[in-house]
Parts: C-alpha cells; sequence; structure tokens
C-alpha cells in the first residue's frame, strides 16, 4: 500500500489547470446601471430584437447596440460575437454582444456553441473579469440553473491551457467570471454556479491528466494524482492495490497486460461516502492504459503518440469524483482504476497465450492489442465485492466504435434499460452525447475459442459490440453500463487535445441520482 509521504513531486502538475489556480466564479445581483464590471455579456436575437440586458444595456448607451445592428456590425447569428472595447458609461468597461439565432429557435447544443465562441473572445482579449448577463435568454426546456451551469462549465472549459510540459507565453487575462441575476433567480443561478464550477474543475483535471505524455503519466503517477485528490476531501478515501495484492486475488488477466511493461500497474481504488453506511454505491469504472502501444500485436507507428490517451476513462473517473466531492453529493460513489502499459517485451503476452481471469473463466489472447476488456475483466469482477447499486464503465476501448459512430457520441451498452435510459437522459441535459448499441447473445459466437473459455477478439465485424460483450460476461452480477468513449475523450488533428469527455455526462447522472 502507498502512503502520501512516498510520491515526491507529485502535485506540482496536479494545481496547474487554469480554472484550478485563477479563475474566481460568483454571482451579481446588482442591476445593470449599478454593477461594476470590467466587461458585460448581453444576448441579442436576429431581427434586431434584444434580451431584456441588451435593451437595458442600449438604453443606458443612447442606442447603441440598436445603431452596430442597424449599421451591419452584428446580425444576431447563433455564436456571433462582437466585442465593444468602450462604452459611454462609467460602471462597465466593456461589453460582448453575442448572437442566439432566431428568437424562440434556439437549442442547447447552440447555446452551448454560442458560450464557447463567447470563451474564445474572451481568452484572446485582455478583460480581466466579465459579467454574463445571460439567463434571461430564451431557451425551451431551460432553467436559471442550466444556463448558469453551462456558462461556468463551457467557459471555464473553453479557458483550458496545457502548460505542464510547455513555455506559454501568452497567460489568459480573465480570471473572475460572474453571473448576473435577479431576485427571483437567484438561488437557481446559486445551484447552477456549483454545479458549472464542480464540472468545470473536473474536467480541468481529467484533460490535465490525460495530455499528459505517458513518460510522466506513469500508473504509479496516476495513483499518487488519486491519493492527492483523496488527501484534498475529508470523504474521499484512496487505496492502491499493488501487482502483489492483484496476484493474490487472482487477477490473472489484468497481470498478463502488465507483465510486458517495466512499470508496475496499479488498481487505484477510491471510496466517497457522502450517504449512509448501508445506501449501495455507485461504481464507476475508468480504462486507465497509460500508454497502449499494442504489445506483441504492435499498432503501426502513425498516430501512435496518442495512445497515451488510452488512461481517459482512469482520468474521468477523478475528474467525476472531483466534481462529485465539490457538490458534496448524498450520495456513495466508488471510482476503480485499472492502470497498466501495454508494451511489447520479452515477457509480454504472446498471440495464442491463455490466461486465467479472477472470475475463473480461461481467455485466449489472439491480440494483444484487445488489452483494455484484459485489465477491465478483473476490475468488473473486484467491483461486485462493494455490493454495487450499479456499475458504470468508462474506456477507450475500440478503434470500431470510432468507425461505428464517429467522434460525436460515446457508444452506450448496457445489461439494463433503466441504467440505460437514465444516462441517455442525463446526456441530454448535460450536451455530452451518447448512443446505444446492442449487446445481443448472437454476437457471443464470435467469442468462441477452441482452447479457452473465451476469446479476447471478436474478429472484423461489430469490434466495439463484442468488446462490449466480452465484459458482459463478467458483470452478469449486476446493473451494468459501460460508455465506449474512444470518439470522445480526446480530439485528434492541429486541435489536438483531451475533451474532458464524459465527466459531465457523468457527473449530471450523479447530480440526478443525488436529488431523486
Ligand atoms: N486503446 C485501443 C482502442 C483505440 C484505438 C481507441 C484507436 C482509440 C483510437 C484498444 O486497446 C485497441 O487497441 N483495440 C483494438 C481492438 C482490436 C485488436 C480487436 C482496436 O480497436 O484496434
Ligand atoms: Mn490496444
Ligand atoms: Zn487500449
Amino acid at each position: 500500500m502507498y502512503n502520501l509521504g512516498d510520491c515526491p513531486a507529485r502535485d506540482a502538475l496536479y494545481f496547474t489547470t487554469h480554472t484550478d489556480t485563477a479563475m474566481d466564479y460568483s454571482i451579481e445581483s446588482l442591476s445593470l446601471d449599478k454593477l461594476q464590471s470590467d466587461c458585460l455579456l448581453v444576448g441579442i436575437y436576429e431581427n434586431q430584437q434584444l434580451s431584456p440586458a441588451a435593451t437595458a444595456i442600449d438604453g443606458l448607451c443612447d442606442g447603441l447596440i440598436s445603431k452596430l445592428i442597424a449599421r451591419g456590425d452584428i446580425k444576431g447569428k447563433t455564436a456571433e460575437t462582437l466585442l465593444i472595447n468602450n462604452l459611454p458609461i462609467d460602471n462597465i468597461q466593456r461589453l460582448i454582444v453575442v448572437g442566439f439565432g432566431e428568437h424562440g429557435k434556439l437549442t442547447r447544443k447552440q447555446f452551448r456553441k454560442a458560450m464557447a465562441a463567447t470563451g474564445k473572445v474572451l481568452k484572446d482579449s485582455k478583460v480581466k473579469s466579465a459579467t454574463a448577463a445571460l439567463l434571461d435568454i430564451d431557451l425551451a426546456h431551460a432553467d436559471a440553473q442550466w444556463l448558469a451551469r453551462q456558462i461556468v462549465e463551457v467557459v471555464g472549459d473553453g479557458l483550458y491551457q496545457y502548460t505542464s510540459t510547455k513555455q506559454c507565453d501568452d497567460t489568459v487575462a480573465l480570471q473572475a467570471l460572474s453571473i448576473h441575476c435577479t431576485e427571483a433567480n437567484k438561488a437557481l443561478a446559486e445551484a447552477g454556479l456549483q454545479q458549472g464550477i464542480a464540472i468545470a474543475h473536473g474536467m480541468a483535471l481529467t484533460k490535465q491528466l490525460a495530455d499528459l505524455p505517458g513518460n510522466i503519466c506513469t500508473p504509479t503517477y496516476l495513483a499518487e494524482q488519486a491519493l492527492v485528490l483523496a488527501g484534498q476531501h475529508e470523504n474521499l478515501s484512496c487505496d492502491i492495490l499493488e501487482e502483489s495484492d492483484m496476484a493474490a486475488l487472482g487477477m490473472g488477466s489484468f497481470l498478463s497486460v502488465s507483465r510486458g511493461s517495466r512499470q508496475p500497474a496499479k488498481l487505484i481504488c477510491l471510496e466517497y461516502k457522502g450517504s449512509d453506511a448501508d445506501s449501495k454505491p455507485i461504481v464507476i469504472v475508468g480504462k486507465g492504459l497509460t500508454f497502449d502501444a499494442g504489445g506483441i500485436s504492435l499498432k503501426p507507428g502513425a498516430g501512435m503518440d496518442e495512445m497515451k490517451y488510452d488512461m481517459c476513462g482512469g482520468a474521468s473517473v477523478l475528474g467525476i469524483l472531483r466534481a462529485a466531492t465539490m457538490l458534496n453529493l448524498k450520495l456513495n460513489i466508488v471510482g476503480l482504476i485499472p492502470s497498466s502499459e501495454n508494451l511489447p517485451d520479452g515477457d509480454a503476452n504472446k498471440p495464442g497465450d491463455i490466461v486465467t481471469s479472477m472470475a475463473g473463466k480461461t481467455i485466449e489472447i489472439l491480440n494483444t492489442d484487445a488489452e483494455g476488456r484484459l485489465i477491465l475483466c478483473d476490475t468488473l469482477t473486484y467491483a461486485a465485492k462493494y455490493n454495487p447499486d450499479v456499475v458504470i464503465d468508462m474506456a477507450t476501448l475500440t478503434g470500431a466504435c470510432i468507425v461505428a459512430l464517429g467522434r460525436v457520441p460515446s457508444g452506450l451498452f448496457g445489461n439494463d434499460d433503466k441504467l440505460c435510459n437514465d444516462l441517455l437522459n442525463a446526456s441530454e441535459t448535460a450536451c455530452d452525447l451518447l448512443w446505444r448499441m446492442p449487446i445481443w447473445d448472437e454476437y457471443a459466437e464470435q467469442l468462441k475459442s477452441n482452447f479457452a473459455d473465451l476469446a479476447n477478439i471478436g474478429g472484423p465485424d461489430g469490434g466495439s459490440i463484442t468488446a462490449a460483450v466480452f465484459l458482459s460476461k463478467f458483470t452478469e452480477k449486476y446493473r451494468w453500463a459501460h460508455l465506449d468513449i474512444a470518439g470522445t475523450a480526446w480530439r485528434t488533428g492541429a486541435n489536438k487535445g483531451a475533451t474532458g469527455r464524459p465527466v459531465a455526462l457523468l457527473s449530471q447522472y450523479l447530480i440526478d441520482r443525488a436529488t431523486a
């Protein structure tokens, strides 16, 4: 077992995210003619329609916004923005006018798009503190709480800067964001603000860890970060199972993967106690492969660097627990992160090798690159010891999921319709999309082996499904859902970087469960 004293310099990187150090979020209820602001954000629609806040500012500024619209400087299309650097009033220094499209037609996704554009304007400006007067935007099925939360979450997300291993000369000026509200919607705004802050911090932690390279973010490093997180919250504790502990538990499948690496594997076990001892926990599991080279079934070289992101499920467990603890959710939550590398080595798994899982099932490893299911199956067996209410795992499990769904929704699989529907509802609210896929018996044929109880691959057809079906053979004792986040956890290409998904989705699911 680890203790905090054993991990030198562990927290230097952890505390460097922008949302962690610099941003101060608050609620502002003074009226627009009295409040002091470095920059006010107000909304307009197409066809010269101003929001109530925009109308008020227009009145205080001799029709400035109306004039700019008449001149054609801004039309009000969704996510259009106009920064005005000087105003004829003393209490507000600057204004950002944000377009929300045709009045009455705004969707939640479009609202987020407009906030992302606004966040970008703020990031690129010299504005030090901003006040968002945007709770008056007309959006069906969205109250002040949802709006406040999304403003914080989306702007916070946009301000993220990776600085751990790179010099950064243009630091963001923005240090404070307040949400303008009225006495009537103050309570909702306050609740949304707190949710937004917690989720923004959770996502920042997830992105920070995910963006780190594999030579820094090893299984040991992830375990240290979990211990640091647990040290910050009274109700959160952390135990690290070492390879010897896992051997004693019979985790032959998990340990076969880490045998090919010089970095010792860790099974990170976090427990958050926010409810009575007899309330069954929600167990969340995240794949924590800190680098996946494929093993002896080596991956091609192009784009292999992105396999540092194969620990995004595990980083999401930490981000979700961070959000849950900041919100003091009245739930018991367990977070489990199996963490290892997958590398080729003289002692690595070979195609044809047969290992025995903790559940007693033997597995023929026909492709050593299908390692995620090998570390997850033993962790899912171990999860049963917590007598879980539900178990939800998140894994960058298959390239096939990207072929099937692209990079828009995460794939959802599960053995319980209620759990799957709850997750789909949470995904709608959080705008962190999911699409359900089948795990029918017919697919299990593809996992038959002549030499073991299961093969670890199911051939080229339906690859994300056969991976989920493999996992389902280890989750029969409880209600379970699996999220394949291979296409959603990070962006590829010029804008490469972690997205922080599905932290918002799972945080929403937990908020829903805590308030049910
Ligand atoms: N971590 C990968 C899945 C992955 C690949 C995620 C590309 C995102 C982008 C996983 O361990 C893997 O290698 N899966 C194999 C499975 C195959 C061997 C059955 C894959 O998807 O190719
Ligand atoms: Mn792999
Ligand atoms: Zn992998």
